[in-house]
């Protein structure tokens, strides 16, 4: 890990964006910008989260995660494409993994309603949320974080767009009704063999959605206790964008200023602005002490699935035309993802293009039918 120069990754507040006088706003904006453009990241003050509610939550999901597997499996739903319920480990695997599959647990809910045309449209994506029976504490709490997440991310939305000369409200039109999800993660405990054996808890990747907020994680002990983490290469690393000083970027902890959470550019916020942001390359390592787990929660705000994932007729040049050819609509885009990171199954991409050859197939075989039986 790279700890040469400190960074100056830029605080945003809040509450500037949105301040009166608009030269604050304005000053905001630029921070975001620079923030954005050049780290991938923004550290968040003023975001409306609510920190002890995020550790009783955590604390709810490390319980659920130590229940015995059969009480859990009724939510490892693969049908689904794990977009809803619980992921079990070794499930999700990032892109230039080569296979090697992420040590950890999910579980996602959308915390916004989402649309029930989109339902019908992207069954898995939109699919409605499952909870524990006995899970109305860690629903209530798993939502309401999620819409304080939510409502940070929108508010973000707004400066970049502000940010980018853009119609203030170009992005908070863009996402409404999208498939956003938050995620609860725990990172699963090494046992000795596994130490320094190449597991990883999360593969080198970027958020393949618009914007990423981070409402900071926990580590736990064996005993599963809170505790600091273990060593000090261990947790979420993120990767600025390449420089001449830096071309392969820097990797700096992501771990923000206190009481500020993080958030990061997906790939369709960089698409969108035509990589004037980029998306933040992120990995998550594990600790060279066997026992210890780390709880997180990303928060992931999407495109409205029928937008265009192409820079914006603003921000458009030859160059990145060609960089981001073609245009493809976000519910396609989320559904050749899923298939890459292993969560939805290969087929699903034959339904991305015609498929009703069979309806073909069965005249034919019909007219031959007919021709060997002429009585028939
Ligand atoms: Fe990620």
């Amino acid at each position: 890990m790279s700890d040469e120069e400190p960074l100056s990754i830029p605080t945003v507040d809040l509450a500037e964006l949105v301040h009166h006088d608009r030269a604050v706003r304005q000053r905001a904006a630029a921070s975001l910008r620079e923030a954005f453009g050049t780290y991938g990241l923004v550290y968040v003050l003023n975001h409306g989260v609510d920190f002890t509610l995020r550790d009783r939550l955590f604390q709810r999901f490390v319980d659920f995660t130590e229940r015995p597997d059969a009480e859990k499996q009724p939510f490892n739903r693969g049908d689904i494409w794990f977009q809803r319920g619980w992921t079990p480990p070794n499930t999700e695997r990032a892109v230039a993994a080569g296979g090697q599959p992420d040590f950890k647990e999910c579980w996602f809910a959308a915390p916004v309603p989402t649309s029930p045309d989109l339902q019908v449209e992207y069954p898995q994506i939109f699919a409605d949320n499952v909870w524990p029976e006995d899970g109305a504490e860690f629903r209530e709490d798993y939502l309401t974080l999620g819409r304080q997440l939510h409502e940070a991310g929108l508010s973000l939305l707004h400066g970049v767009a502000m940010s980018l000369d853009l119609p203030e409200r170009t992005f908070e039109r863009k996402v409404e009704g999208g498939a956003h999800v938050f995620r609860l993660l725990r990172y699963l405990a090494l046992g000795q063999d596994q130490v320094g054996s190449g597991v990883v808890w999360g593969e080198e990747h970027t958020d393949f959605n618009l914007l990423t907020l981070l409402p900071g994680g926990q580590f736990f002990d064996p005993e599963s206790a809170p505790c600091d983490r273990p060593d000090d290469a261990s947790g979420l690393y993120l990767r600025t964008r390449p420089s001449k000083a830096h071309p392969r970027g820097q990797l700096i902890q992501g771990k923000a200023p206190p009481g500020c959470i993080v958030a990061q550019v997906g790939q369709q916020l960089e698409i969108l602005t035509g990589g004037e942001l980029l998306a933040t390359p992120h990995v998550i390592t594990a600790p060279k002490t066997p026992g210890y787990t780390r709880m997180s929660g990303a928060h992931f705000i999407h495109l409205h699935a029928h937008e265009m994932v192409f820079p914006l007729e603003r921000l458009r040049t030859p160059e990145n035309i060609a960089a981001y050819a073609p245009p493809v609509l976000a519910g396609t885009y989320a559904i050749k993802t899923l298939v890459d990171i292993g969560l939805a199954p290969p087929e699903a991409l034959s339904k991305l293009g015609y498929r009703h050859y069979g309806r073909l197939a069965d005249i034919h075989a019909a007219e031959r039918g007919a021709k060997e039986d002429p009585g028939a």
